[in-house]
């Protein structure tokens, strides 16, 4: 085969990139996912943001035959959760047991492989949370300080982080939390609010001594500043720069216990009625949640040959990047994050996604609406991963990936290999003869996917890794394409066996190439092929050998339809109503009338029978309706939002005595009763059933 002494070289330069790169350093590798709060469930944002890169990057290393453990986990403590429980009338135990099954399916339903998903109100966890915090209490490392606290009297309750609510300080939103705002994103305390209220009770709090331990991080700063902005130039430049701006900003000691009586119980002196802060515990989540999958958790957490690195989303940098090492530096033996490669949002259909707003595509509900399209959202989210700034997820795009990536480009290729190898050599791989020079030309690009694919993943840059395992599909498509075996059959069954040989080797690199990407779809294929490609063949033109079988093809991926994403539009815009509902600002209540008052109003059932436009207006209907009693004319400003041939026939509400006036020289004797949409747009007040002209409404 012409092309091995090529082959040869480029190996050999692979292999050196392999030994400078930091994964060859390593013996072992210790992967977490944020652990999502379990107080709703998870959605495209966590995916993209989160559990899909961590799942790309584990798999790959899995794939190098790597040591990895990958965790995650339901964070189960916090404000939030006592509060949704507070709402529905049940107990925060019962909120996260809801949430936590829930969001374990779906992301296993999606191919995302923690070696285990755990839960912080386990036992492990308040065990291994209760004893880290005595350690570095044991070792002096808190300050125990009293200061004022709001207070909720009439509930007997300090009122933490979103227990508290007020206008923000900085952008005058009315409702930021004591713990940030969610208009203008900055994290407050408490005390910074104006007009503070408890989300409780809803009154003014009073202020009241506490005492708390807190974590003195500005005596880490040194430390932290040389680790970080020294140590990890290398980490991407959204997570460097919000570790920058904290760090030259100042560190200040930061609370790590709460008067709160859901969490892990403050296990010191003092500390009754008190809770571990969440955002103290949770990261210690990852500690607890690996001890609880292997007794040789301290080989995970404690040796540094071990590469620990934290997925998460932007809104969490703080914690990984500053917190929780400062913790970890203090406890005995830990070692630290080699890397916080933190994503920034996704957006939907070009707004913030809110839990609150319920503006999500919520996996448990893609789940049933795509059943087996898995891969499809995981492709597309990786395609457009927010990883250097806000992106956003539309449906048109989610269908174009889908239709001119996967159906037409890797689906169309790896299809017509299979099925031209079922039909012309009944699924045996054919012997391949010389290699044309354009044979060689594909091979050699064939032959550096792999390197390409590892350096973006190395790097951390998923949508490049992506991009480039999808040009190895690209490549054979237009090989394919380009070299028509189809029609070379027919005069040249040699060259027709070179072709298919050539495809084939492609087709089969591409089930572990894109098996961290897509993986339902990439093993589905390998069951096609009957074969087992390891990661370090990529590349190589013998992965399926001459008179190798493979078994009967079926299609990867079929095309996603224009109803369907409209369905999914549709069910966005009546989202974006409801909420436009609840958001509209009622107009005050007008002065008190008495009956009397209302019993002169004579409101009655009629029927339009005729609608025009008022010649020269905009905005003015001209209608005659009959009340019943008699039929009258009536003049309305309504002729933007309905057109004149529709409502005929409609019945309405009429006030018929009301004293005729003229309008454009029209006398208008009535008035037909209208309700307002959100949106400004009006609609009648309409009997529910047709009923008699001239009933009276009252
Ligand atoms: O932002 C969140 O959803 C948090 N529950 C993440 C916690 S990550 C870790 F520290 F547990
Ligand atoms: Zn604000």
């Amino acid at each position: 085969m012409g092309a091995f002494s090529h082959e040869i070289t480029i190996i050999g330069s692979l292999k050196k990139t392999l030994l400078k790169n930091r994964i060859m350093k390593y013996k072992r590798f210790l992967i977490t996912s944020a652990l999502p709060y379990a107080n709703g469930p998870v959605h495209i944002g966590h995916l993209a943001g989160v559990y899909v890169p961590s799942d790309i990057y584990v798999r790959y290393l899995r794939q190098l035959g790597k040591d990895v453990k990958f965790i995650c986990g339901s964070d189960e403590h916090g404000v939030p959760i006592t509060i949704k429980a507070k709402n529905e009338g049940i107990t925060p135990q019962d909120v996260v047991d809801r949430y936590h099954v829930m969001n374990k399916e779906s992301f296993n339903k999606f191919g995302i492989s923690f070696d285990i998903y755990s839960r912080t109100s386990n036992k492990v966890h308040h065990e291994t949370a209760s004893e880290f915090f005595t350690e570095l209490y044991n070792k002096g490392e808190f300050t125990e300080q009293t200061s004022e606290q709001y207070y909720d009297e009439e509930r007997k309750q300090f009122l933490a982080d979103r227990y508290i609510k007020g206008t923000c300080p900085k952008c005058s939103y009315d409702e930021a939390y004591g713990d940030q705002c969610e208009q203008c994103g900055t994290s407050l305390s408490p005390m910074e609010l104006i007009n503070p209220y408890s989300t409780i009770s809803g009154n003014k709090p009073i202020k009241k001594e506490t005492t708390h331990w807190y974590l003195p991080l500005d005596k880490y700063e040194p430390t932290l500043r040389k680790w970080i902005l020294e140590d990890h130039k290398e980490w991407k430049p959204n997570v460097y720069g919000q570790c920058k701006s904290w760090l030259d900003d100042g560190l200040r000691p930061r609370a790590v216990t709460r008067d709160l009586d859901w969490g892990v119980p403050v296990p010191v002196k003092g500390g009754e009625g008190k809770v571990l802060y969440v955002w103290f515990d949770a990261p210690i989540g990852y500690i607890s949640a690996t001890k609880e999958l292997t007794p040789d958790w301290e080989k995970y957490w404690k040796d540094k040959e071990t590469k620990l690195v934290h997925f998460i989303g932007k809104d969490n940098i703080v914690f990984h990047c500053i917190i929780f090492p400062a913790m970890l530096n203090k406890a005995d033996g830990y070692i630290l994050p080699d890397n916080v490669p933190a994503n920034e949002f996704l957006n939907l259909e070009g707004n913030k996604i809110s839990t609150s707003r319920n503006w999500a595509v919520w996996l448990h509900e893609y789940l049933e609406e795509f059943p087996g399209k898995e891969d499809v959202l995981r492709y597309t989210l990786t395609a457009n991963m927010p990883e250097t700034k806000d992106n956003d997820f539309s449906w048109a795009d989610f269908q174009a990936r889908n239709n001119n990536e996967l159906v037409a480009i890797f689906g169309n290729f790896v299809n017509r290999a299979l099925v031209l190898t079922q039909k012309y050599y009944g699924g045996k791989v054919p012997q391949p003869g010389e290699y044309t020079q354009f044979d060689k030309e594909t091979i050699e690009i064939y032959q550096t996917a792999r390197q390409k694919v590892e350096h973006a993943l190395e790097h951390y840059k998923f949508r490049e890794a992506l991009r480039e395992a999808m040009n190895l599909a690209r490549l054979g498509n237009k090989y394919l394409a380009d070299t028509e075996p189809w029609k070379v059959v027919k005069t040249d069954e040699e060259r027709t066996k070179t072709i298919m040989y050539i495809s084939l080797q492609i087709s089969a690199a591409l089930t572990s190439l894109l098996e961290p990407f897509i993986p339902f779809s990439a093993t589905k294929l390998a069951k096609m092929l009957n074969t087992d490609v390891k990661w370090q063949e990529i590349g190589n033109m013998d992965l399926l050998q001459p008179g190798h079988q493979i078994n009967k093809p079926e299609l990867l991926f079929e095309k996603i339809e224009d109803t369907q994403v409209e369905a999914q539009r549709k069910k966005l815009q009546d989202t974006k109503k409801a909420n436009e509902v609840a958001a509209k600002e009622l107009p005050e209540a007008k002065e008190e009338i008495t009956f009397d008052d209302f019993l002169k109003m004579d409101i009655r059932v009629g029927t339009i029978l005729e609608a025009e436009k008022v010649a020269k207006t905009k905005k003015l209907l001209k209608m005659k309706v009959d009340t019943g009693i008699d039929q009258r004319t009536v003049v309305s400003g309504i002729a933007e939002f309905f057109e004149p041939e529709k409502i005929v026939g409609q019945q309405v509400s009429i006030l018929i005595n009301l004293a005729p006036r003229k309008i454009r020289g029209i006398e208008s004797q009535g008035m037909i009763l209208m309700a307002e949409n959100p949106d400004g747009t009006l609609r009648f007040i309409q009997p529910g059933e047709q009923t008699v002209n001239g009933s009276t409404i009252n």
